[in-house]
């Protein structure tokens, strides 16, 4: 145990968490604080989705979260593991070990076949897939004769479903998602929106998705979400009308009246 103040006493250590994480991007006139002061802490096998509207700071604190961009200051921790002070080779090892990721654009290997694809973080990490995880993962993602297509060769939603697995095989203490579903169509949104909430409740995956899509998020159990770099509310056992009406409502200027209300 930690008494690092975190929320690790008395409590679960948390799968992520940040305390007073602050990202500025450039310097002088062209400076912007995309994150200003986020404190947040994600639980274990929770499926997490952080909204807000564009440029509210979404992927810059998911790819700070992720180890895949440093903080301007404040803690970033994995489980018991400080992110903030390491180097790139320790993040490159700490990203193979502990994290699976998700994209909007799918980012698989146009040469690999699905298989490949699914297979390839773990060989590069030096690991061998366990074969009954490898038979759940692909039967459920649907995938099963599929195997040996390329990506050209697959639907946005099945290179989609490939990506989960992907991400899924290696059973990574976290999966961060940045708008997974945002070029599939509904359907196919569907049934990857689906297959991630499964994969928390049959596996206790724990994932954090963010997304600008009030429908993606009702399949998460617990909804975070920013304005203006900083995180102004929150909402758990989320429906689509209630997420909604939450973003409708966040403390953005052009939620401001223009002129105080009559009396
Ligand atoms: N690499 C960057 N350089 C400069 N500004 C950036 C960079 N990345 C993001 N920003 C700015 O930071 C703010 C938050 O961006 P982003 O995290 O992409 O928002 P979201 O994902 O919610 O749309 C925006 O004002 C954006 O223009
Ligand atoms: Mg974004």
């Amino acid at each position: 145990m930690s008494d690092d103040g975190i929320g690790t006493v008395g409590a679960a250590t948390a799968a992520v968490s940040a305390v007073d994480v602050w990202k500025v991007y450039g310097s002088g006139e062209a400076q912007v604080t995309a994150l200003a002061g986020i404190t947040t802490r994600f639980e274990k096998g929770r499926f997490t989705a952080i909204m807000g509207p564009s440029g509210s700071g979404k992927s810059t604190l998911m790819h700070c979260l992720a180890g895949l961009d440093t903080v301007s200051r404040g803690m970033i921790h994995i489980g018991e593991t400080p992110l903030t002070g390491m180097n790139d080779t320790q993040l490159t090892k700490l990203r193979r070990s502990k994290i699976g990721f998700i994209f909007q654009q799918f980012n698989l290997l146009p040469t690999l076949t699905a298989e490949e694809n699914m297979l390839l973080p773990l060989s590069i990490a030096g690991r061998k897939a366990d074969p009954a995880w490898f038979e759940t993962i692909v039967t459920t993602v649907g995938l099963k004769d599929r195997l040996h297509h390329r990506p050209t060769q697959l639907s946005g939603g099945q290179q989609q479903r490939v990506a989960c697995a992907r991400a899924l095989l290696a059973r990574p203490d976290v999966i961060f998602a940045d708008e997974p579903t945002g070029n599939l169509d509904s359907r196919a949104g569907a049934d990857v929106l689906a297959f991630l909430r499964n994969s928390v409740h049959d596996h206790g995956q724990t994932i954090i998705m963010v997304t600008h899509d009030p429908v993606a998020a009702s399949y998460a159990d617990h909804v975070v979400f920013l304005a203006d770099g900083r995180m102004v509310d929150e909402l758990s056992a989320p429906t689509a009308d209630a997420v909604l009406d939450k973003l409708k409502h966040l403390d953005l200027p052009e939620n401001q009246p223009d002129t105080e209300p009559v009396r």
